[in-house]
């Protein structure tokens, strides 16, 4: 039974869509367990929190909660799940940023960057961007940043735009040489967008109803590092999602939303020294181990951690032989074994990759005990 009676309720989840991100999991998950099984006041850690929804499903529930994440993208949208302000002070602070900026220092060139954003779009974003790079430290402009990350590329509808950019996927960037080539043979060249109005239309939608201010910590990190989370309070609650086997390509499909909080205006392919190593199952499980050890140590003796853990049917690397061996001396046992439904599974999947996988995605959720 649940002892939250006051938790705000599922409803209030506008804020959780602020920016899509490469496989979340659905906001049901953390809410249900939490609510099922904790109580205002319980620490919760997320060691791989994405975009924040399981910080923002505690948030919810008066669960002050931490996230780590090494990707900046995902950090940046974590941290304003947990943030407060009003809809009219994020819509009155990018007016005061555009009214009051100079030209930008710099602007990206080249046939993409002349392509994907209208010249005038493209100066505004440029001056929201070296502002925001300069100061984010509020709450206010920590929710703009990432209403602009949600922004940043997306369908061009019929009518009212509500992206910036022209014809692109919403959830990855599109890939310079390959959009290039399709807009130029669509005959699609961008449209002028009024850049107030979408940050308006979406600090509406997303800020409309008021959330719990609940004390949490999101930080830019590795996880496999011990000393992660060092300064907080004994956690009750580990629920995660790590990469999946062979996933890897995190940070190249987000470098437009990356090239936003300051990177380069190109896509980098090489890998980030701070995500998982991907070349074994066997040291991508070692890695993964290293986290649980972390969480171990950050944890309080009747912690439960859930992990929800998954990948594509691949007898060379299934996935959960590479999850039981992570947790061989990690201080957790696996305590059972639950499959995610196809049906919220591939829901999930097709929203991300826009196509039907080739082959079956199998997920479960994997509960383990303080050894
Ligand atoms: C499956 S996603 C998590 C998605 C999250 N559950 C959500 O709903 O958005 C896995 C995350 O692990 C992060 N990651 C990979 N290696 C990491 C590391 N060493 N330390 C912290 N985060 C890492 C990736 O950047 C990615 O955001």
């Amino acid at each position: 039974m649940s002892l939250l009676i006051n938790a705000t309720p599922l409803s209030f989840t506008n804020l959780n869509k602020v920016c899509p991100y490469f496989t979340m999991f659905p906001i049901s998950f953390p809410f249900e367990e939490l609510r099922e099984r904790g109580k205002i006041g319980d620490w919760v850690i997320d060691p791989f929190c994405g975009r924040g929804t399981t910080n923002f499903a505690a948030r919810l529930l008066g669960m002050p909660s931490m996230g780590m994440d090494s990707n900046p993208v995902a950090v940046a949208i974590a941290k304003a799940k947990l943030a407060c302000a009003e809809p009219n002070q994020v819509v009155e602070l990018a007016k005061t940023i555009l009214d009051t900026a100079k030209e930008p220092t710099f602007i990206p060139t080249g046939d993409f960057w002349e392509l994907v954003y209208h010249k005038n779009t493209l100066t505004r974003l440029c001056q929201l961007r070296e502002t925001l790079i300069n100061d984010c430290s509020s709450s206010t402009s920590v929710l703009l940043r990432a209403i602009i990350l949600g922004a940043l590329h997306g369908p061009r509808p019929k009518g009212t735009p509500s992206y910036f950019s022209n014809q692109s996927p919403r959830t990855y960037a599109p890939k310079p040489n390959y959009a290039v080539k399709y807009w130029m043979s669509h005959g699609m060249r961008p449209n002028e967008v009024d850049v107030i109005s979408i940050i308006k239309s979406r600090a509406d939608r997303y800020l409309s109803k008021p959330l719990p201010d609940v004390k949490s910590k999101i930080e830019l990190g590795d996880s496999r590092v011990a000393d992660s989370f060092r300064d907080m309070p004994k956690a009750r609650f580990v629920i995660t999602s790590p990469p999946y086997f062979g996933m890897k390509t995190y940070l190249p499909d987000q470098w437009l939303r990356l090239w936003f909080l300051g990177g380069p205006d190109y896509v980098e392919y090489r890998q980030s020294e701070k995500q998982l190593k991907h070349s074994s199952a066997a040291i991508f499980a070692a890695e993964m181990g290293s986290v649980w050890k972390n969480m171990a140590a950050r944890t309080s003796q009747e912690a439960l951690m859930i992990i929800r853990y998954g990948g594509i049917h691949d007898r060379a690397a299934e996935p959960m032989d590479i999850l039981n061996q992570s947790l061989v001396d990690s201080g957790w046992r696996m305590e059972s074994l639950r499959k995610v439904p196809d049906s919220v599974s591939w829901r999930r999947q097709a929203q991300q990759f826009l196509r039907k996988p080739r082959k079956a995605i199998k997920e479960f959720d994997v509960f383990c005990y303080r050894d």
